[in-house]
């Protein structure tokens, strides 16, 4: 309970948690220690057998937890070549859906107590579904204890109800699951999965650059904590980030926002934009970048104000109508795991100029146990 945890130089626990994320990776990272190869095992010792031969992966989820699982279904199929879906958990539970008894079914929870997330679990065992893995932050729990494989982050008691810690390491333990999986499945040469594992391990030291940005990121929220909406854009594997960063913003800011992928712009939001509905979008230096720089182009065009979170190198300049902060370094494919710190602080800094309750926001629950 929040009682046990000790808030200590700090002013609320999102903010605590936010600022503990480099150890909180470090500590879901021990477990590979130095390897410079993985074995499956890392996911229980049924793992090697049940791991074997998977061709489809289905991921269960909620909320935030949701948010990581889409995350996961850009790394799984561009490294493993393994076709995967996601699905929010109290929709697959209730949906008919087309049972794949070979298919691995990953529940995503920070608390393992999640009750769509747990019933859609033994929904997908009933339907013949036996390869089930669960992803959770806490040992022993009811989702833990429904899987037959399991993966513990150890992110350590998260008690902000909006999620930051769990979330970042459950993106660490995904990734470590794509990676396995494609050596599984054959498409992993030794030097690149060396190369992953380094670029993980380096993970909290990246971390930290983000988070000494924060002083920065303040000034932005407190220009658009007196707005009404707000739109999130991102392409590829930022898409889901900017799901993620519209999903903190409302949870305890109480600003209206959505995400978006950039190239849905012309398909809707592109309706709304004008000068009182601040644009955030996350801008890393990947082939996307052209594609993305048009989407703002139109943004621009229609007096939106552009908030651009861009990487060292992103050719992106600020002009007017458009901010640009740079993420230190370019993170390639764990790059989502940075751009993500950077959207939590601008809602933590967003909701604090709001006065809102941020660990406590109204009418939500840190776990949603009861249907
Ligand atoms: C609640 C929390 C969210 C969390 C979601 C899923 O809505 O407020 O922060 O993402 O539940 O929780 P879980 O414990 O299953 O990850």
């Amino acid at each position: 309970s929040a009682g046990d945890v000790e808030l200590g130089d700090y002013q609320h626990y999102m903010q605590k948690e936010i600022f503990e994320q480099p150890q909180a990776l470090a500590a879901t990272l021990e477990m590979i220690g130095g390897a410079q190869t993985l074995t499956p095992n890392l996911f229980g010792v049924a793992a090697p057998e049940m791991l074997a031969g998977v061709r489809s992966v289905l991921i269960l989820a909620c909320g935030t937890s949701f948010h990581a699982g889409l995350v996961a279904r850009y790394w799984i199929e561009q490294l493993a070549g393994i076709g995967c879906s996601v699905e929010i958990a109290s929709e697959y539970r209730y949906r008919v859906s087309v049972p794949n008894p070979e298919q691995l079914v990953v529940a995503i929870s920070q608390s393992g107590e999640t009750a769509d997330t747990l019933a859609s679990i033994k929904h997908a065992k009933a339907l013949g579904m036996g390869r089930t893995l669960a992803i959770c932050n806490v040992p022993e729990s009811a989702i833990v204890r429904e899987c037959a494989l399991r993966f513990l982050t150890r992110a350590g008691p998260e008690i902000g109800v909006a999620s930051t810690k769990a979330f970042t390491t459950q993106l660490a333990a995904l990734f470590l699951l794509a990676v396995t999986l494609a050596k599984q499945n054959g498409r992993l040469a030794p030097e690149h999965e060396a190369g992953h594992l380094k670029a993980l391990r380096h993970l909290p030291v990246a971390v930290q650059k983000v988070l000494a940005l924060e002083p920065d990121i303040k000034v932005w929220a407190t220009r658009f904590a007196d707005k009404h909406h707000a739109l999130f854009l991102g392409r590829g594997h930022h898409y889901p980030i900017a799901l993620e960063g519209a999903l903190k913003l409302k949870e305890i800011s109480y600003i209206h926002a959505e995400g978006y992928p950039a190239g849905e712009l012309k398909h809707g939001p592109l309706a709304l934009v004008d000068k009182d509905m601040p644009v955030i979008s996350i801008a890393p230096n990947d082939a996307l970048l052209e594609k993305l720089k048009s989407n703002l182009k139109e943004v621009a065009a229609r007096g939106g104000e552009l908030y651009v979170f861009a990487d060292a190198d992103s050719a992106v300049d600020e002009e007017a109508g458009v901010h640009v902060l740079r993420l230190p370094e370019h993170y390639g494919l764990l790059s989502p795991v940075l751009h993500v710190i950077a959207l939590q602080l601008l809602s933590y800094h967003a909701a604090l100029v709001k006065g809102t309750d941020v660990d406590k926001p109204r009418n939500l629950a840190k776990s949603v146990t009861v249907e």
